[in-house]
This record gives structure tokens, sequence and C-alpha cells, in this order.
């Protein structure tokens, strides 16, 4: 696994863990996907959004959350007085699933590491996770994500709020309104006020 580095604490950093995830074969999505999808953004942000794995678009760039549901992502962000390469953006697996299929326990399990490893090096103030698969995964409990989400947590001493996936609230516009409320909540640790 990515392990020890030259960051904080002898922890890898994220360029440290990207090398060691390389030309990735751990999981089978590696036989369909086009790029790996590591994250972008601030290696230094306070606020981390972790997502589901990407999708066409992401896969075709390389950049997670560029597509329809990215769009809505970045809206939200600047909502909340961010620009997007204010904060770090990742997923739980690096590889897109065929045909946007769920990610399978195995997959998620490969990846998994790296995403840890990712939220150690960055050290964020706060992480939001993007619907269930995220927020599953980083807690380890399989509560639904309509119980989950607004509910503060805490991930490895990191504040975690789970909140609806930004491709969900596109199929389901009525439910913004409590991903805006979980993003206030947000917003109101980090001493964030929105844009005038
Ligand atoms: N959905 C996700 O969960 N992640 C992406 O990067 C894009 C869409």
């Amino acid at each position: 696994g990515p392990l020890p580095g030259t960051g904080d604490g002898g922890r890898p950093t994220l360029d440290e863990i990207r090398r060691e995830l390389g030309d990735c074969q751990r999981c089978k999505l590696c036989r369909t996907r086009k790029n790996i999808v590591f994250g972008s953004g601030n290696p230094r942000a306070e606020l981390v959004f972790v997502g589901e794995g990407p999708g066409e678009n992401e896969d075709l760039q390389g950049v997670p959350f560029v597509g329809a549901a990215g769009e809505l992502l970045t809206k939200m962000i600047e909502a909340m007085g961010f620009r997007r390469d204010d904060v770090y953006i990742c997923n739980v697996v690096k590889c897109r699933p065929p045909g946007n299929r769920n990610p399978e326990p195995d997959e998620i399990a490969a990846c998994e590491p790296f995403l840890r490893a990712q939220l150690a090096a960055i050290q964020p103030k706060v992480v939001v996770a993007l619907g269930k698969f995220a927020a599953q995964t980083l807690l380890r409990d399989s509560t639904p994500i309509t119980r989950m989400r607004g509910n503060w947590r805490t991930y490895e001493g990191i504040q975690l709020m789970p909140t609806f996936h930004p491709a969900y609230l596109l199929r389901s516009p009525a439910e913004k309104r409590k991903a805006w409320e979980d993003l206030q909540a947000v917003m109101k640790v980090l001493g964030k006020q929105p844009p005038g």
C-alpha cells in the first residue's frame, strides 16, 4: 500500500500516493478504463469532496466531476463561497465502472487504501461524503444515505458530513434543499460566508 513518505508525520504526499498507484491493475476496472482519475484541486485544502467513481467524461479526461454531476458540484462549491481550485475532489474508486454501474465491493476494497491515504495527506478540516458509497465506505457504516445525511460524523479525527450525491440531486431536484442545508452546516464550521 501507499506507505511511508516524505509528507507530514512521515505520511506520503499526494504525489507519492499517485506514484504508488502507478498504472494500477489492482482490480478489474483497469481493463475497461481509459484514464485513472486520481483527484484534483488544492493539496492543502480545508475541504475535501469524495464522490463515488468516474463517469464517462471523467474517464476520458482523467479529472473528477467534469460531467453533468460535476457542473452541479461546481455550483455547490461556488455557492459555499469557494472556488473549485480551493478544495480537493476525489472518488472512492479511481477508475470508471463499465456503463457507470455501481462499484463492487472488491473494487472498493482495492482502491480504499488510496482514498484513505489521500485524506491523511491533506488532513482537511471537513470531508463531505457525496452519496452512499463515499459515506458508507469511509465510515464503515451501512446506514442508508437518506438517514445518514445531515449528521456530523468523525472520520480519523476529521469532521465528516454525509450528503446526497449531485447525480442523485439531478434526478431528484426537490432534495437539493436538504443538500444545501448540509453544506450550510459545513460553511458554519469553516467560518465561510456565502459569496456577496
Ligand atoms: N460522479 C462521481 O461520483 N464522481 C465523478 O467524478 C463524477 C461523477
